[in-house]
């Protein structure tokens, strides 16, 4: 069993704590840390988290919170899971991390043999890289790099879709929504790359091929300087939680072989099963040249990512005149990242008796679909445009942009953790969460709106 501290051991973590209450460390974090997307000056409020266990957040005053949100879609067994606590002290204890560059580990083959088991076969080649963002950086990177090895000079742009979202470093915003992006903001710095109105076709509506003619076109256009086509698929995440029609990827997948472009997946989000396959790819049958992974990979225990891709992908960079690949973070490949995401792949795959998901994932994700059915009575709320539910992940789309400040203080007093943004109120909670704390977050949810 893994040594969980208990409450009174802060000072094990903090030998001479400068902050002595709560109220003392938040009035720091006010006035001095950044959160995401906050003003320095006028920040969103911040509620103090002092543990997280099971589907819960604990709130410093002792309010329990149930995890709507499994921390931006990462934390997929919930918080405090023993195996992934062992597999972290275990390894902690024998070598917490070393350079990549010229040295190999078990835990790094260890994870890669199980991304290859889990991932489409067309995949050989592994980057082990820090962070989603990282590993996005890196897809386009190995996509340049090979059409330079193929002697394609001018195949240096991205094509992509409007409503995406990759991250927000410079070259991940460059394919991200140009709005929510805010590429006005920064003309000169981001790339230009090229866009195509996003997938309208929902993922339950009837399949008509008139959605993926603007893609048809601008590839057809403009193929020989695209060198690839970066898309989330089936799920447009941060950019609006959309969820559009399978035959759309089948489409891309199509014309990308027909002119000669490469295809990126971006499953940083969607991966491990949130949608109900263990990739969103799967609702189209098709496979990507270039794959991204990252948030639920560790669990939620800490950031690591993967950018996975083709024999023939890797052979042609490799054969180039510049053969390597020109890209080595610090953290790449850490072990204790590593061999705690390996811990995360065996408890969300194994099943039977004493697996964390007896029957396997897939009935949990099936049974959470089931349960946030109870948001679509919204669908008839005046202010509400339109409700969705695809896997463990449900969506209320408001008519016009809510108060976070204000819903989110609602939230906390009904008992659960939910993070809108914009016009959307949505929810992707840990695999764990049972029946009853799911009706509890979708009927806080009901309420508040
Ligand atoms: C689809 C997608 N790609 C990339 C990223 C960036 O990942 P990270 O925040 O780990 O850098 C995110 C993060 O939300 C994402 O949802």
């Amino acid at each position: 069993m893994p040594k969980i501290l208990p409450k009174d051991s802060l000072s094990q973590i903090f030998k001479s704590p400068i902050f002595q209450s709560p109220d003392e460390w938040l009035a720091f974090d006010k006035t001095h840390l950044w959160h995401p997307y906050t003003s320095m000056k006028d920040p969103l409020p911040c509620y103090p988290v002092t543990g997280a266990q099971g589907v819960m957040l604990e709130l410093a005053d002792g309010r329990q919170l149930i995890d709507g949100m499994s921390s931006w879609w990462s934390a997929i067994h919930g918080y405090g899971q023993a195996a992934l606590i062992t597999a972290a002290q275990t390894q902690l204890e024998r070598m917490s991390h070393v350079m990549f560059g010229g040295i190999a580990h078990q835990p790094a083959a260890e994870l890669g043999a199980r991304l290859l088991r889990l991932a489409p076969d067309n995949l050989e080649h592994i980057f082990l890289a820090d962070s989603g963002s990282i590993s996005v950086e890196v897809a386009l990177k190995m996509a340049l790099q090979f059409w330079q090895s193929n002697g394609e000079k001018n195949k240096q742009s991205f094509l992509t879709v409007r409503g995406g979202y990759h991250g927000d470093p410079f070259s991940c915003m460059s394919v991200g929504d140009p709005e929510n992006g805010q590429h006005h903001l920064f003309p000169r710095a981001i790339a230009q790359h090229i866009f195509v109105p996003r997938p309208e076709i929902g993922f339950y509506d009837d399949w008509d091929a008139r959605d993926i003619a603007p893609l048809e076109a601008a590839i057809k256009a403009r193929h020989q300087e695209v060198a690839a086509v970066i898309i989330e698929p089936i799920v447009q995440g941060a950019g609006g939680m959309r969820f559009y029609h399978p035959e759309y990827l089948k489409a891309a997948r199509a014309l990308c072989d027909a002119y000669n472009v490469l295809l990126i997946f971006d499953e940083i989000a969607t991966g491990f099963g949130r949608t109900g396959q263990m990739w969103a790819m799967e609702y189209a049958g098709i496979t990507p040249d270039i794959f991204c992974v990252g948030k639920a990979l560790t669990g939620g225990m800490m950031t690591l990512a993967a950018t996975m891709t083709t024999r023939h992908v890797a052979m042609t960079i490799s054969e180039g005149a510049v053969p390597e690949l020109m890209h080595g973070p610090t953290f790449m490949g850490n072990p204790l990242a590593c061999a705690v995401a390996s811990a995360s792949l065996d408890l969300l795959t194994q099943t039977g008796q004493g697996a964390l998901y007896p029957q396997g994932w897939q009935s949990n994700i099936a049974r959470i679909e089931r349960g946030l059915q109870a948001l679509k009575p919204l669908a008839d709320h005046a202010g509400v445009k339109d409700v969705r539910v695809l896997g463990a992940i449900g969506v209320v789309e408001m008519n016009v942009p809510v108060n976070v400040a204000a819903i989110q203080e609602a939230f906390v007093k009904a008992g659960v953790w939910v993070r809108p943004f914009g016009r959307l109120i949505y929810v992707m909670p840990p695999y764990i969460i049972s029946d009853k704390e799911l009706e509890v977050l979708c009927g806080a949810i009901v309420s508040v709106v």
